[in-house]
């Protein structure tokens, strides 16, 4: 089976061509960045404007990347949600217009399923079960994955997720938008230690987290002091350094609770350096191995879409013809592929 799949939850305008026998034909990505930087964030209605602009063109590349007409298509995959609803529905639409048009089945994906598969368009993909570590910039969970549709969550965060964590603090530090990556590479030239930020959670069981706490504490550094490059780098290295030690900590905690030995991580954070090298090293003396995403994977983009989609329409599950989007969508609703229509 051969589909096309489009991803359009926040600033990132994607499509991809996947093939069950022949793997990822092609992928194509726009992203909004230069757009939004201007305004430190997401803009939403200005994101779903874009969409519209962007979609139709980049199926037409990946389309043609592909080597690939719509008659040689059996299905099309959107991500229905979570995420901005503009930003959903220019996608959602676009994709379940798009199978109507060429008489094909359409299948509405979870974002989150999209960047807990990611890890299988890799050459050694992760067995089942697993444990998933999920830090994106709207996310952080810790889920027990013992198949595809079947996620049982173990923990999250009870306020900022990991990556809104990176992404505020980098805010605070002066750095544009968005602050992740750019708050990392500040971090590597940052001395270990020479700021040591709250590790919350840590000491007690669980595998909750609380990155909020986080920003305060770099406010107040920063506040009332003028730092240099390398003050500010710093500050970066002790905020990257709290965070991957606590998501280090509570994911090995996670494995020992699971008595897994294979860890996912991917969403947007896990294209992190240190996060990537620390965890793997620390599972490995855990007796555990770890999956992640190529790093164009770990943050949004299509290909994870089809991935998801292809598995559950390659069982024969499809949607009504219904455009179908959802700003909020709990992992946890979503169950096994299923030969029937939903929606
Ligand atoms: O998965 P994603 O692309 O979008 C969401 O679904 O949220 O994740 C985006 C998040 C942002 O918070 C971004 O700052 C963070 O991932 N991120 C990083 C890195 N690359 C992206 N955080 C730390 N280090 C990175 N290298
Ligand atoms: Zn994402």
């Amino acid at each position: 089976m051969r589909i096309l799949a489009l991803e359009s939850s926040c600033d990132e305008s994607a499509a991809a061509v996947l093939d069950g026998a022949r793997g990822l034909l092609a992928h194509e990505l726009y992203s909004q960045v230069e757009l939004h930087r201007a305004y430190g964030g997401v803009v939403p209605e200005l994101a779903s404007r874009d969409h519209v602009r962007r979609l139709l063109p980049l199926v037409q590349r990946v389309l043609a990347a592909a080597h690939t007409t719509p008659a040689q298509l059996q299905g099309v995959a959107y991500t229905a949600g979570p995420g901005l609803i503009g930003a959903l529905l220019s996608g959602a639409a676009l994709g379940r217009s798009l199978a109507y048009a060429w008489g094909l089945p359409a299948i509405a994906v979870h974002h989150l399923e999209g960047h807990l598969l990611a890890p299988l368009l890799e050459p050694q993909p992760p067995p089942f079960p697993h444990v998933a570590l999920l830090v994106s910039g709207g996310h952080t969970l810790l889920i027990h994955v013992r198949g595809i549709g079947r996620y049982e969550v173990l923990g999250e965060s009870r306020d900022d997720a990991a990556g809104e964590a990176f992404d505020k603090t980098a805010k605070l530090l002066g750095l544009p938008y968005p602050g992740g990556p750019q708050l990392a590479e500040l971090a590597a030239s940052g001395r270990p230690g020479a700021w040591r930020f709250p590790r919350p959670m840590l000491d007690r069981p669980g595998l909750e987290f609380s990155f909020s706490g986080l920003k305060t504490a770099v406010r107040l550094v920063v506040q009332g002091r003028q730092l240099d490059e390398a003050g500010r780098a710093d500050v970066a290295r002790g905020v990257e350094d709290a965070i991957v030690d606590t998501l280090i900590a509570k994911a090995l905690r996670a494995l020992e609770q699971t008595d897994c030995h294979d860890l996912v991580v991917s969403g947007g954070v896990s294209a992190n350096r240190s996060l990537r090298e620390r965890l793997r090293a620390a599972a490995a003396s855990a007796g555990a191995r770890v999956y992640y995403p190529r790093i164009e994977f770990s943050t949004d983009n299509a290909a994870m879409i089809a991935v998801a989609g292809l598995k559950r329409l390659e069982a024969g599950q499809h949607d009504t013809l219904q455009i179908t989007a959802r700003a909020q969508w709990p992992l946890a609703a979503l169950a096994p592929p299923t030969a029937a229509a939903t929606e």
